[in-house]
């Protein structure tokens, strides 16, 4: 800090657990479901494929200044995160109460849980919200919208710090994994959703993959 003083060998360790839970389940969620997603919709997948093939032509891996041109990608990605948001709730201790414009109230000390989940399938804030649809995130679409209807990284002082770095792993493994695949769902063996810290699957997810490069 300011004064020269590190961190305690406690502090140090609760760094990394903080880093390594929040920089990894999340996106191993976000992936799985990502991937389930692309079998589910194959004219959405061949869309982000041709884009992929478009910007990286014969080459096998991707670059920085790829990721800034992945805009269909980035629409389907954000598609996925809303449907399938990896952390699906957050909570908060109130610092002081809170009054609502209808005038209730909570307490001061009040531990609250904020439903990412259900923010994200409210049909008060998302019309057919149980439709997936990659265009909800064109930039027409998104300006009409609350800034905080779509919250896959929280929001306010507390939201993910590595949500940059996120969006790029998603992107990376999106971009070469419809490049190198064909990805199908297994109907005999649907993901059952279940909440925990991160949005897992109860029985994993099973797809199939047919190798196309
Ligand atoms: C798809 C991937 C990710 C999702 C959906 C996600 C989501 C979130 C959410 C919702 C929070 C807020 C938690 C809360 O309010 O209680 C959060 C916090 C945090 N995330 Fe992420 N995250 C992802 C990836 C990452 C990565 C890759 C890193 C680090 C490399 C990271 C590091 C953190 C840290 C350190 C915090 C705590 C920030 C603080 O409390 O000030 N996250 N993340």
């Amino acid at each position: 800090d300011e004064n020269g003083v590190g961190l305690s060998d406690e502090d140090l360790r609760a760094e990394v657990d903080t880093f390594m839970f929040g920089g990894h389940d999340t996106t191993a969620s976000g992936i799985s479901w990502i991937l389930y997603c692309l079998s589910l919709y194959p004219e959405y997948q061949q869309r982000c494929r041709e884009e992929i093939q478009g910007i990286l032509g014969q080459r096998e891996t991707v670059q920085w200044e790829d990721l800034g041109k992945m805009t269909y990608s980035t629409m389907f990605i954000r598609e996925c995160l809303r449907l399938y948001p990896p952390v699906p709730g957050v909570s908060r201790q109130l610092s002081k109460p809170i009054t609502f414009p209808d005038g209730r109230t909570l307490p001061e000390g009040s531990v609250t849980v904020i439903s990412i989940f259900a923010i994200h399938r409210n049909p008060s804030v998302w019309k057919d919200p149980l439709v997936f649809d990659p265009s909800r995130f064109s930039p027409e679409n998104v300006s009409g919208r609350h800034s905080h209807a779509f919250l896959p990284f929280s929001a306010g002082m507390r939201n993910c710090i590595g949500q940059q770095f996120a969006m790029n792993e998603l992107k990376v493994a999106l971009a070469l994994t419809v490049l190198r695949f064909e990805l199908s769902p297994d109907p005999a063996n649907p993901p059952c959703k279940v909440p925990r810290i991160t949005l897992h699957s109860k029985n994993g997810i099973h797809l199939y993959l047919k190798k196309i490069r």
